[in-house]
């Protein structure tokens, strides 16, 4: 089957189950500061497994864009991607156990054909420390729905992925293991949950390749959560009940949900019974482009170029523009990682990259038309950030390679030349080091970075004859007395304005960028829609109520966890160094008003930052928002 029979089938199956289609979200998470991409389903559903009523009712499915930038080292093997789909159903409140696991089996035996000898699952063992008990009630149901199908299931208690190497399968179909394999919340294990984050034990299906053997170098035994290949995750049932308390305890949550996410690639693997997720319909054609046009062959390079091109152009399409900065940096690592990985490694002409575009996209365009309504903008985003690191690449190689050729380890002086000079993100450095058998001194290079930001602000102050001013971003921002003046008191009022705005909106709001000119605050933040006149008006009567109370507004240095406990707002993505000041308004660092992790200069009390206004709010790109104020 095609990934595209696949998507239908399951869609389709979940609606004559009574669920409503919901479109995809963007991959930029909207109202969701915990992570920069959405890498589930879930992700954009939170708020409503939570309790609040969506409008779809309480049983949702979906195929979502998601992305894991945390896999990105793990491209290059037959089932890792960056990019995939998730196909989702959801139970708000609604079904449990019992129909989803059922469900999901039918699904995958009557609908997808899959051999269920194949099959077998892993459920939650539970947590003693947390008082969360194991789940035996989906082992009876996965007992009852194996026997249906005239499959005596097993039980097996792996409980931990080193037991499973150890002792193996012994005949097991259904196997528990400890919350590191089966339990899910956005922060992982209970442990590393944040208070009010909700999680739940999950159940996974595997399927079996049989056709792959076990390799020994992944432990003496072969156990579902084994990393040989031989089985592979192709669903996961969340059973989302739970959810964490401030003194670290867990409570039930006032429902019970259903948080169901399987990879779209993968179960279309399983039903080729060919492990390799790059020979499905969406991937093979672009991995055939790239070996017909490749001088050498390297499957591993192959894959990294295929990935990373769907990637780049559902990234693009949603928004994201390469940067130095947060995703617009992940977007950069990707293009330029496929660059020298096609070009270097496997011999791609130049330009290459950018033809398989088109094709790629045809091969979407029913499902994701925002990417054919997108067309030209993904072509020149990614056209551009190719050509112009094309450009630079070449020397930038030569000189690499002149340096791992006397050294071993490239310094931080060198990486840091390697990216001022030729483009060459760290990461990109590092792996071409580890590739040549070298090292990277990432400390150094580290330094190296913080050294010429310095050097580039006293530049600037010299230049200005040291009447300048400049704010955070680096960038000299006011040359005069009075301008000086002007932008500290809209400096002050951006911050009053961010807590305003969260006070307004919710906590969804999160800063995504500003800019202050002695003319105006220019401030973006994530906010899935347009704000209303009536909410930028309470916001303003806000600021402007802060003002008058005329707030010291003082700032305490501290160990940047330490800052980060005091729940100051801090720009997501940012690089802080060890010891960071934190900006208040208030008597004190506990009941002030605003906190946030900044480097000044503010006024000394906010009366002075004089009446506050918002001159204009419009969209600034998916799910970002950009309000422009001024002080009088
Ligand atoms: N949230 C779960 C996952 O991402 C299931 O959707 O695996």
């Amino acid at each position: 089957m095609t990934s595209h029979d696949i998507r239908e089938k399951f869609i389709n199956f979940f609606k004559e189950r009574g669920h409503v289609q919901i479109p995809s979200s963007s991959l930029i998470p909207s109202g969701d500061v915990t992570t920069l991409f959405t890498g589930s389903g879930m992700q954009p559903l939170i708020k409503y497994l939570l309790g609040e009523k969506h409008s779809g009712g309480q049983r949702l499915t979906n195929s979502q864009k998601s992305f894991r930038a945390e896999d990105i080292d793990e491209v290059g093997d037959n089932r890792h991607t960056t990019f995939f789909e998730m196909l989702g159903n959801w139970s708000l409140g609604d079904y449990f156990k019992q129909e989803q696991l059922r469900w999901f089996f039918e699904f995958l035996t009557n609908e997808v054909k899959l051999d269920p000898n194949k099959l077998y699952v892993t459920v939650f063992d539970g947590d003693e420390e947390n008082n969360i008990p194991r789940d035996t009630e989906s082992v009876s149901i996965w007992q009852e729905l194996f026997k249906g199908v005239e499959i005596e299931a097993k039980v097996v208690e792996l409980v931990t992925e080193a037991r499973g190497g150890e002792v193996g399968m012994r005949g097991g179909r259904i196997f528990y293991y400890n919350a590191k394999k089966n339990w899910w919340s956005r922060a992982g294990i209970p442990a590393k949950m944040p208070a009010h984050e909700p999680g739940g034990p999950d159940s996974e299906v595997f399927y079996e390749f049989t056709s792959v053997e076990h390799n020994p170098s992944f432990g003496v035994h072969c156990h579902p959560n084994c990393d040989c290949g031989r089985f592979m995750e192709i669903g996961n049932s969340v059973f989302m009940e739970y959810i964490k308390n401030e003194d670290g305890t867990f409570s039930k949550l006032a429902q019970q949900n259903v948080d169901f996410g399987g990879g779209l690639e993968r179960i279309t693997a399983a039903s080729q019974d060919d492990p390799d997720i790059f020979n499905t319909d969406i991937l093979k054609p672009l991995i055939d482009a790239i070996r017909k046009e490749a001088k050498t062959s390297n499957i591993h390079s192959e894959r990294i170029v295929a990935d990373h091109v769907r990637a780049s152009i559902f990234l693009i399409s949603d928004g994201v523009i390469p940067s130095n900065k947060e995703r617009g940096y992940l977007l950069r690592r990707l293009i330029r990682r496929a660059v020298t990985h096609g070009q270097y490694l496997i011999g791609l002409p130049q330009g290459f990259l950018s033809t398989t575009i088109d094709t790629l996209i045809a091969s979407y365009a029913d499902v994701y038309p925002e990417l054919v309504t997108n067309k030209n903008l993904i072509k020149e985003v990614f056209t551009k950030e190719q050509s112009a690191f094309e450009k630079t690449y070449h020397n930038g190689i030569k000189t690499f390679e002149n340096i791992a050729r006397d050294n071993h380890t490239i310094s931080g002086e060198d990486a840091f030349a390697l990216l001022a000079t030729h483009g060459f993100p760290i990461e990109l450095t590092e792996e071409l080091a580890k590739h040549a058998g070298k090292t990277v001194d990432r400390i150094k290079f580290q330094e190296e970075i913080e050294r010429h930001k310095e050097i580039s602000k006293a530049g600037q102050e010299k230049k200005f004859g040291g009447h300048g001013l400049i704010l955070d971003t680096g960038e000299l921002k006011a040359s005069t007395p009075e301008e000086v003046q002007k932008v500290t008191r809209l400096h002050t009022a951006t911050h009053l304005m961010q807590q305003a705005l969260r006070d307004v909106l919710g906590n969804s709001v999160h800063q995504m960028g500003s800019d202050i000119t002695p003319e105006r605050t220019r401030f973006d933040f994530s906010f899935d829609r347009k704000v209303t006149q009536e909410e930028i008006k309470k916001v303003e009567n806000r600021v402007n109520e802060i003002v008058n109370k005329d707030l010291p507004m003082q700032h305490k240095e501290m160990k940047k966890e330490e800052a980060e406990k005091t729940g100051a707002l801090f720009f997501f993505g940012e690089k802080y160094p060890e010891t960071v000041k934190v900006y208040f308004a208030g008597n004190t660092l506990e009941d002030a008003y605003s906190k946030e992790f900044c480097g000044g200069p503010h006024v000394t009390h906010t009366g002075e930052v004089g009446k506050f206004k918002i001159l204009k709010e419009e969209a600034s790109s998916a799910g970002v928002r950009r309000l422009r104020a001024t002080v009088e």
